[in-house]
């Protein structure tokens, strides 16, 4: 019989950028849909890597005053080593720098232009450099690029062109027909809206006088091609196209995961590209939403970019992976904040599943010394205790969620499973059976559906936490050797705990988290687990606003019964202000006389411990402290008391 194939692939992520929290969710999302459908007995492919052409790059390493190559190398490690951290089962990591990608690249750049799809033309457009590509006017945001809010800047050149036009009646009859082909159905509209306009030709080459970091043209040397042209393309050079059999199997089952932002490319230049070049498509592209960290898009200038290495040190991995999956609707927008992460920690994995775990293994030690009791199928009928319907429901309504990604829905029957369990044991109270020998049967009976069920639940949660899964199985002793999961037909299988056989004691799946701890910055460890959000951006009108002035500290002394602020007074040019500042512990007043400091002027007037204060010094922290802001002078540059500061 062969086998049913399914190739999953992630977005391959620039390397301009160190991988965050978003990069994390898509490659955990991924990894996810992959080892269910092992379980739903597919052989998988699963891809992923790096995207390592074009400018961005080219300015990320010049930032570093290093080569666009080493710059690559660096941080393509950073993503490839996060995999393992994430337990993430990619079968293949590609990076558009390897040669036998770079020669598929060229390979179909080829064949599109032997088909007479691409041509040379003279073009004037405004071209966004953060984004790498032209823009209409049309989609401008106030005459500014969308993405970086910049204005692009107009540039006259001759380059190569794709004729996507040709192929537009042709894309929206496709994705009309095989409605599977785009999921979730807003993204799908978003194509077809996008398409209701007339397609521009692609400007598929960029001068090498411009940029020479990028795969040559095959047909003219003195151009590369654009990255979008060479990143799209690793979907296929990574199972050995043309001729590869990994190609011939995995390719028509094609899915691909990206997010919102890259539905363009991959919803309208990559089928396009593929119907040029006379290759079959891709069988879909499933589309998910952002994360916001705190109610903010992750930035680099707010300061929230979440980095998922520190997340999954601080609360392991299985519970990283859980929250990920089970927050996010997928395809809408998730938030991300560490409190709504420790609450589902804390209710969903302490409470929930860890409480039944423990509760059902320490009372089978408890009434049997661990052992497994065989049920009575009459008690079990009499009096309707089997979970068996239950469990099967569960997983059918799962397996079919898991199949369309809705990963919070397939999560949420487990759950429900789990909260169903966890009042089994409430309703039947083992505690009271075992008090009488008449109960013997139907605790033996109870006991064993809630280890049948806490099997089904550990074969279910496999794919989002194989970690958890598997020390579950470990316990229970029915673990598979290497690493195996059970399928989902074997996790059907009613009745598969065998009678004699011992459970071991439970170890605790996850310990809680005291949020009194957390809040109060006790129990976190010692590395800062994630970035302070810094304050929402202000204009550069409300910066103009604080009077920041250069002054010299004229005298100073202790406040008496404060071990924490000194009293300056601080030479501000035309006058003498008296300043409170909380710098006792790190100076003395004798440390600090004749420093200069840098002064908020037009500060409201304060009382601190019965003094005025009349004004500010800035200090920033330190692991110890804080240490007081100055001016990087010499003698030549020295500033002057009362200096405005900008
Ligand atoms: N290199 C291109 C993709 C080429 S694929 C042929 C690229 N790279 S990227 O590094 O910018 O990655 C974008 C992808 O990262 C998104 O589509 C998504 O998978 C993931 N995410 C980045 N930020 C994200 C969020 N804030 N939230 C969720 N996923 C996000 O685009």
């Amino acid at each position: 019989m062969t086998p049913d194939y399914q190739f999953y692939t992630t977005p391959i992520y620039y390397v301009n950028a160190q991988p965050h929290l978003g990069h994390a969710y898509t490659s955990i999302a991924v990894d996810v849909a992959t080892r269910f459908k092992q379980m739903d007995n597919h052989e998988t492919f699963f891809l992923t890597g790096t995207d390592e052409h074009g400018d961005k790059i080219v300015q990320a390493a010049e930032k570093q005053e290093t080569t666009p190559k080493a710059y690559a190398d660096k941080i393509s490690r950073l993503f490839r080593d996060l995999l393992p951290v994430l337990n993430i089962s990619n079968n293949h990591f590609i990076r558009t720098t390897d040669p036998d990608h770079i020669a598929v690249v060229r390979q179909i750049l080829s064949k599109i232009h032997d088909s007479g799809d691409i041509y040379f033309s003279s073009y004037e457009g405004i071209y966004c450099f953060g984004c790498e590509r032209f823009y209409q006017e049309r989609e401008l945001k106030d005459g500014k690029c969308p993405d970086h809010g910049t204005v692009p800047e107009v540039i006259k050149e001759s380059n190569y062109f794709f004729k996507m036009s040709k192929y537009q009646d042709w894309l929206i009859d496709h994705i009309k027909s095989n409605p599977d082909f785009i999921r979730p159905e807003q993204y799908k509209n978003e194509i077809l809206s996008f398409l209701r306009e007339p397609l521009e030709d692609l400007c598929i080459s960029r001068p090498k006088t411009r940029l020479t970091w990028g795969i040559t043209l095959p047909f003219d040397e003195d151009y590369v091609t654009y990255v979008w042209f060479d990143a799209l393309v690793n979907y296929v050079s990574a199972l050995g196209y043309p001729d590869g059999d990994r190609f011939k199997h995995f390719w028509p089952t094609a899915r691909h995961f990206v997010a919102k932002d890259i539905i363009k490319p991959h919803g309208i230049y990559w089928p396009i590209m593929l119907k040029a070049a006379g290759m079959e498509l891709y069988n879909g592209l499933n589309v998910h939403g952002f994360w916001n960290v705190a109610g903010s898009k992750m930035s680099k200038s707010i300061g929230n970019v979440t980095d998922p290495l520190q997340v999954t040190q601080t609360y392991g991995v299985d519970a990283f992976r859980y929250f990920l999956m089970r927050e996010m609707v997928f395809g809408l927008d998730a938030n991300f904040t560490e409190d709504i992460l420790v609450s589902r920690i804390n209710s969903d994995l302490a409470n929930d599943l860890g409480n039944l775990f423990s509760r059902v293994l320490s009372m089978t030690h408890r009434y049997f010394k661990g052992e497994i009791k065989a049920p009575d199928p009459d008690i079990e009928a009499e009096k309707n205790l089997s979970l068996e319907p239950a469990a099967q429901q569960t997983i059918e309504v799962f397996s079919s969620a898991m199949n369309l990604c809705q990963f919070h829905k397939g999560l949420g029957e487990v759950w429900k499973l789990i909260s169903l369990m966890n009042k089994y044991i409430d309703t039947h109270e083992p505690w009271t059976l075992a008090k009488d020998e008449a109960g013997t049967a139907m605790l033996e009976t109870v006991m064993y559906n809630l280890i049948e069920g806490l099997r089904v639940v550990s074969c279910l949660i496999y794919p989002v936490m194989p970690g958890t899964a598997q020390k579950m199985q470990q316990t229970m002793g029915i673990e598979k050797p290497d690493n195996q999961f059970y399928t989902l037909d074997e996790t059907g299988a009613w009745g598969r705990m065998t009678p004699g056989k011992y459970v071991e004691k439970p170890d605790l799946l996850f310990p809680r988290i005291d949020v009194s701890k957390l809040n109060a910055n006790e129990n976190k460890p010692p590395a800062k687990p994630f970035k302070p959000a810094l304050k929402e951006p202000i204009t550069i009108d409300d910066f103009m606003k604080i009077d920041l002035r250069a002054g010299t500290v004229l005298e100073a002394e202790r406040i008496k019964k404060s071990n924490k602020l000194l009293k300056l007074k601080v030479d501000l040019g035309a006058e003498t202000r008296q300043i409170v500042a909380g710098i006792a512990k790190e100076y003395s007043p004798e440390t600090i006389i004749g420093k200069q400091v840098i002064v908020v002027a037009n500060l409201k007037e304060a009382k601190l411990m019965g003094e005025v204060s009349q004004g500010m010094v800035l200090a920033a922290g330190h692991k110890k402290g804080l240490v007081l802001s100055g001016f990087d002078q010499t003698a030549q540059t020295a500033v002057k008391p009362g200096s405005a500061v900008k």
